[in-house]
């Protein structure tokens, strides 16, 4: 028997679990399960990632403490997660005595191997607030390209990094005023120590063989020194040695998977050492979203080494999900909260949906609405339900409900399936779940032929065959029994319903290999009905309710412009007549527009990742016409065009409404 860890990252106490928090949590959850199923040991860890500005700053705006705003929070998050059947071990908190213990034990050994140092830093300083900003907590215009409006760290329009105080105009995001700098003493990780030992750990098969690639050109670009401190107000821990000083919350987050196991550990009578401190009895296993990369593979290993615990035998990185081909985005109603799901479709569809389309890689994931109906239908209700559905009932009408007293001779069908076991079983073990669906669907399919071919329906009109209809449904029950085996780690709710239903025992892989026979089963009563088209397309239409934003700054008495300041703005119709991909600049489409008296204008817009050129040929849109002409690396700008949105991908085009014609006036 195998000892396995394993944990999903740990969401952040800030926002709400969606659909896209869902793909770990599901991919892990049916990892986790199939490796019970197999009678190992295994353990699934998790809990809310607490720390931080964000956090601290949310429940200020609530009026309420942090720790009551985590509370909220946890309870939240939980619920979803049970809603979806995630199974965790334990679901703690980072914000507990466990972490504050065990990431004072990283950091205290760190710096005594001499893995820490401090040095100074300038920073942006928020006087009014008195606090130094994150680069989240800055906005100004950009340096390189005079975007407006951008973070401290990096534009969003022109993609350049910078330090916030490059900003031009720089803000404090919460109130307004423009930061100043100010030194602080930093205490810094020295990842470079540990450059020899995370080559090698990288290559040692840890990781999917496309991430270490990627990390090998991390390393090519050279390891930093590592910030892990922040000054208050601060929510976090205090370190230890450093008043006034707090552990940045990447440093106490991934504590917190050892946290969570603590806790079980105290609970359960378990030994804590046997996990964490040595590495020959338990496999560990993260699953992370490829975003968070960096630091569980380079930071924390490092960490982990420098304070004398053992490393991760694996980390599992996955893709991003997209909702119809997008990006999820709350203002084109993509953005899904679990919530949402849970009232209005059945979580193990989406189990199934995920599990039919998950991989080992690390690519993204589409969850394409039509094709989540049709897999769905198709294969769970179609293929798997269908062949329990078709067959039970004669056994009730004609046989009390019993089974034939020996198994029938059947072909060789149950033994096939029985067979295919092992293979489904790699999958299942290598990630490759889409795979194992996709084998348990085949089986699915010569089930149904089997029952198609002897069409129990036919000779359950002849009394004579009553023999063969014994058999044939027998059989159908026993082929079905092995899929809903196969499928208890992605549908245990469905596999809970067919255990009653046929009166199994507890499942177990290698119980497959005996057929059920000589016993009375249940009553056949719907395991699965199919997805409502209606119900799908609410989950699309209903909004998001907003989590509480970082509160805006007002606008400044310094932006108010009065009507004759306005006025001066000509703002006019202009029909997009042709628009084309700018070679070299892959966020521009050059556009000719028509704005009738005054002619043909040639603007640049920053659009093309919004839109295809051949989306809005023929549009009607709003041109600011008397704007200085701009002249541009491609050729000279003549107006702009207004849209909304923050930009990249989430950018509305303004359009007049129907009968305005190009070139009238707006006012
Ligand atoms: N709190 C950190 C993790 C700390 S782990 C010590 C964090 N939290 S998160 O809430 O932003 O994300 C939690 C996990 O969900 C991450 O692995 C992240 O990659 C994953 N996902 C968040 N959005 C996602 C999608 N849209 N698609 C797939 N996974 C996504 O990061
Ligand atoms: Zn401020």
């Amino acid at each position: 028997m195998r000892r396995i860890l394993v944990t999903s990252a740990l969401p952040y106490a800030n926002g709400q679990i969606h659909l896209g928090h869902l793909v770990e949590t599901i991919q892990t959850d049916i990892w986790v399960r199939f490796q019970k199923l197999r009678g190992h040991e295994c353990h699934y860890f998790c809990a809310d990632d607490t720390h931080g500005t964000p956090i601290m700053i949310r429940a200020r705006n609530e009026g309420i403490s942090p720790e009551l705003l985590v509370q909220r929070m946890h309870v939240e998050h939980l619920n979803d997660f049970k809603g979806f059947y995630i199974e965790f071990d334990n679901y703690y908190s980072t914000n507990t005595e466990e972490n504050r213990l065990l990431s004072e034990e990283v950091y205290l050994k760190n710096r005594t191997a001499g893995n820490i140092h401090s040095s100074t830093l300038r920073q942006a300083y928020c006087e009014k607030d008195q606090m130094f900003l994150p680069d989240r907590f800055i906005r100004g215009t950009c340096p390189a390209c005079g975007a407006e409006d951008q973070y401290g760290d990096a534009c969003e329009s022109c993609s350049k990094n910078y330090a916030p105080l490059d900003l031009k105009n720089a803000k404090c995001a919460l109130c307004g005023t423009k930061p100043v700098e100010k030194n602080s003493e930093h205490l810094f990780f020295k990842l470079t120590h540990f450059e020899a030992f995370l080559k090698t750990w990288i290559h040692s098969g840890a990781l999917q063989p496309e991430m270490a690639n990627k990390l090998d050109e991390w390393f090519l670009s050279g390891l930093q020194d590592w910030d892990i401190s922040r000054d208050g107000p601060y929510f976090g821990f205090e370190i230890p040695d450093a008043p006034g000083k707090y552990f940045y919350v990447w440093l106490d987050a991934p504590v917190g998977y050892m946290a969570s196991c603590l806790e079980w550990c105290k609970r359960h009578n378990r030994d804590f050492a046997e996990f964490w401190r040595r590495d020959d009895l338990v496999e560990v296993y993260h699953f992370i979203g490829k975003d968070i990369l960096y630091f569980h593979t380079l930071f924390w290993p490092a960490m982990l080494k420098g304070a004398g615990l053992r490393s991760p035998t694996s980390v599992f990185t996955h893709g991003f999900l997209t909702v119809n081909g997008q990006k999820m985005s709350k203002s084109r109603g993509t953005f899904i909260t679990a919530r949402q799901y849970l009232e209005t479709l059945d979580p193990e569809y989406l189990r199934y949906y995920y599990a039919a389309k998950l991989t080992a890689r690390v690519d993204d994931l589409d969850l394409q609405l039509d094709d989540f109906m049709l897999r769905v239908n198709s294969d769970l209700v179609g293929k798997v339900v269908n062949i329990a559905s078709r067959t039970a009932g004669f056994l009730h009408k004609s046989f009390q409900g019993r089974l034939t007293a020996t198994y029938p001779e059947d072909g060789g069908l149950h033994q096939q399936f029985v067979t295919a076991g092992d293979e489904i079983a790699e999958w299942y073990e290598s990630r490759e779940f889409s795979k194992a669906m996709r084998t348990i669907m085949a089986l699915a399919d010569s089930a149904n032929r089997f029952v198609e071919t002897k069409a129990p329906w036919t000779l359950a009109k002849h009394p004579e065959q009553a023999k063969e209809l014994h058999e044939t449904c027998t059989i159908a029950i026993n082929l079905f029994r092995l899929l809903m085996i196969y499928l208890q780690p992605v549908l245990p709710v469905m596999a809970e319903k067919t255990r009653k239903f046929l009166q199994l025992p507890p499942y177990s892989w290698d119980g497959r290999l005996q057929p059920l026979c000589d016993q009375t089963i249940q009553e056949f009563s719907h395991l699965m009905v199919r997805v409502d088209p209606k119900k799908v397309e609410a989950l699309l239409n209903t909004t998001t309710p907003p989590t509480q934003p970082i509160q805006p700054p007002a606008l400044s008495p310094d932006k108010i412009i009065d009507i004759e300041a306005f006025s001066q703005v000509e703002l006019r119709v202009a029909k997009i007549l042709q628009a084309e991909p700018v070679e070299g600049a892959d966020k521009l489409l050059r556009l000719t527009l028509d704005v009738g008296e005054l002619g043909q204008k040639n603007v640049f817009a920053g659009i093309r990742e919004a839109y295809r050129p051949d989306e809005i040929v023929g549009r009607l849109t709003v041109l600011v016409a008397n704007l200085q002409p701009r002249k541009m690396r491609f050729g000279i700008s003549e107006g702009m065009i207004l849209a909304a949105g923050p930009g990249g991908k989430e950018l509305f085009l303004l359009s007049p409404d129907q009968g305005a014609k190009p070139g009238m006036r707006i006012r």
